[in-house]
């Protein structure tokens, strides 16, 4: 075993001679697997029928015998232009009607059954050829789902739509029960008048919008299924596909069952001050969907992207620190995309790990310093790879809230990601890991659970947050929470739902978010915020994004609103839980960050958690504990002292006080 390094390898844009000088320079560099054949359907079949795997079996040979490992992608996720030419219909079409064209990637209507055959006849040969192969080490089936085309409106996926609703409602009695379509003259009197939510005079049907967020994201899935179907009758090797971080369009909790080994792209943007924490989040989202397990970080650049409108360079150093902050966080592997930079085509100014200027220049030199250090990282003796990062707080994650809550016609604007950032950073400068929960999984491993803005939630989801509080737990409900049912039908009689109106003794009576923005202001202006006090919050303090009447039956009221008409109503309010031990908040607004953190640090410190403290974890520098070590990284702009009793395996001094330069890693043995 290893930890994996390399990156997405893409020879057939090079002349042959250029594949062992590949070999050589990766054997330098310390890569130990390439992904191979992601965007190479157009070489491999160039005619509809006729497949040409010379090429192919040559670069796997050529890898094999420099002995690296092949991560071998099924190669779907770009259509030939042949199939669009023969099928037009493969094609996906918007909201608004535009049928996509070709001559990019991924143009193809995830519903096409003509696209799926095509498909499986390709990983069919694919796997006939390959799956004895001995350079084969992991399977990558197609190419991040969705992430151009998540949502397809033709015709095709509309009839699609209609066999998921029926096979979901039965009858179209239901579905209009469900829908609510009694409201707006919506009735439907057969399943054959329902269509895609296209582009409509105004707002579109609420339930219609959340039942196509999840057919789409189902839809997508069952390409996944059908290849992999074919994987599994014919090879032993592990499945991956790689996933994108919060990736809205697609449910990963769904998916995360289907695969043998997370992986995931993300690609931090070095002009981003928030990149840092986010990336951790994301991370912290990987490592959660495999159960703990250890995941593999499949895509990120080695320098500068070149699909934002300006792509910033990594600072010498951030790419190892960032890769380093994914290992902690769990990842058995690094790779890139992608290993040679392009010469040609969309991505020519995209980094790769060997850059346009080759290998006398700073990338490559820290892409051969990073190879070497993981591979001195890795074996037995080190005992990282397959081991598990600890942690004891969690935060609930649901697509269907997120899908919903930004619906527009809703209260106020709430950014879903962004209410869970806000919260998971508060956790994390603290010096947490936190990992992210399904609302009805097992929460007995967690002392601490916080569902910030969990809008939709099924009677089980409210009855296992309020089960987790009353066995002891502490839980923390914020704004947002159980308004709906999984219809998007109002739990009427008071928001929040029984069960946890039950457990944090308060009901929310009636919505006063916030002023929107003032538009014509200098600069665009920011929404005011809503002015809080409290001691648990520090004083005086403000929110942001939401704000309501809060009605308490049995609960302290920590904090409160403090001006205009909410002044002296409830902000933040705990209940402690009969049994003892436990306690539930809940919290009414999104207050900023130094409040929240107070908050935070409060309700931590109550729940019995303890705060690492042998390693100073201020500022910028991030510490992360995984199996057995201590990973601390400084991602500030000046060096800092830390104060760790230990190894650093990195330089094998003893580190008592060690010293990390800006973008400095330690990975200490404690002692
Ligand atoms: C990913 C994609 C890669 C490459 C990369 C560039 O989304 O999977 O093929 O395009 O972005 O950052
Ligand atoms: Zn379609």
């Amino acid at each position: 075993m290893t930890i994996w390094y390399g990156g997405d390898y893409n020879p057939e844009q090079w002349p042959r001679e250029v594949w062992d000088e590949d070999v050589t320079l990766m054997q330098r560099g310390g890569i130990t697997l390439a992904t191979v054949g992601v965007f190479s359907w157009a070489r491999l079949e160039p005619r509809p029928g006729e497949y040409d795997f010379a090429w192919l079996d040559d670069v796997l040979d050529t890898l094999h015998d420099g002995g690296i490992r092949v991560d071998l992608a099924t190669a779907t996720a770009s259509p030939p232009p042949w199939l669009a030419k023969r099928h037009p219909e493969t094609l996906p079409v918007t909201e608004q009607g535009v049928r996509l064209a070709v001559g990019s990637r991924q143009q193809y209507c995830p519903s096409s059954p003509v696209y799926r055959e095509r498909a499986r006849q390709l990983v069919t040969r694919l796997v006939e050829r390959y799956a004895q192969h001995p350079a084969l080490e992991l399977w990558h089936v197609n190419n991040e789902y969705g992430c151009h085309v998540s949502h397809c409106y033709c015709e095709v996926s509309a009839a699609a739509f209609r066999t998921w609703l029926e096979a979901k409602y039965g009858s179209i009695d239901g579905l209009n029960r469900a829908w609510g379509t009694a409201f707006w003259s919506q009735r439907y009197d057969g399943f054959d008048e329902v269509e895609p939510p296209r582009a409509a005079p105004s707002f579109r049907n609420p339930t219609q919008l959340l039942d196509f967020d999840r057919f789409s994201s189902d839809e997508l899935l069952a390409c996944y299924r059908s290849e992999v179907e074919v994987i599994r009758a014919a090879s032993e090797m592990p499945v991956t596909t790689n996933f994108m971080g919060f990736f809205k369009p697609v449910d990963y909790w769904k998916w995360a069952r289907e695969v043998d080994l997370v992986s995931d792209d993300t690609y931090p943007d070095p002009a981003d001050p928030i990149s840092v924490p986010y990336a951790a989040m994301v991370r912290d989202l990987m490592r959660s969907l495999g159960d703990g397990a250890p995941w593999i970080l499949m895509e990120q650049s080695p320098g500068a992207v070149n699909w934002r409108p300006q792509n910033a360079a990594k600072a010498p150093g951030q790419m190892r620190a960032w890769s380093y902050q994914a290992v902690g966080r769990g990842a058995d592997g690094i790779l890139f995309f992608q290993w040679r930079q392009s010469a040609a085509g969309s991505e020519k100014f995209h980094s790769g790990m060997v850059p346009h200027g080759g290998t006398d220049t700073r990338v490559w030199r820290e892409i051969e310093q990073l190879g070497g250090e993981l591979q001195r990282l890795s074996g037995p003796e080190v005992g990282l790879e397959g081991s598990r990062v600890p942690t004891q707080v969690a935060i609930a994650l649901d697509w269907d809230s997120w899908w919903a809550v930004e619906q527009p016609a809703s209260p106020t604007s709430v950014s879903y990601l962004e209410t869970l950032f806000a919260w998971h950073h508060a956790l994390t400068s603290l010096g947490l890991t936190v990992d992210f929960v399904r609302a009805d999984a097992d929460l007995s491993g967690y002392r601490l659970v916080v569902a910030p803005t969990h809008f939709v939630a099924t009677d089980a989801q409210l009855e296992n947050l309020a089960a987790f509080a009353e066995a002891g737990g502490t839980l923390v409900v914020g704004f947002g929470t159980g308004i709906t049912d999984e219809h998007l039908h109002v739990r009427l009689g008071g928001y929040l739902g029984e069960p946890l109106r039950r457990t944090l003794g308060v009901w929310i009576e009636e919505f006063a978010p916030p002023a929107a923005p003032d538009l014509r202001a200098v600069g665009g202006g920011a929404a005011p915020p809503v002015a809080l006090d409290g001691d648990v919050l520090g004083g005086a303090a403000s929110g942001a994004v939401w704000a309501e009447y809060v009605r308490v039956e049995d609960a302290a009221t920590e904090a409160t609103f403090a001006e205009g008409a909410l002044a002296g109503w409830p902000a933040v309010t705990r209940r402690g839980a009969a049994g003892g031990g436990g306690a539930a908040w809940y919290v009414a607004t999104l207050p900023e960050a130094e409040a929240l953190g107070r908050l935070v640090t409060r309700i931590v410190d109550e729940a019995g958690i303890e705060l690492p403290s042998s390693v100073a974890h201020g500022g910028r520098v991030e510490v992360v504990r995984r199996g057995g070590l201590v990973f601390a990284i400084n991602h500030g702009a000046d060096e800092v002292e830390l104060v760790v009793e230990g190894t650093d395996l990195l330089t094998g001094s003893g580190a008592a006080g060690l010293v990390l330069p800006s973008q400095g890693v330690a990975v200490v043995r404690p002692e």
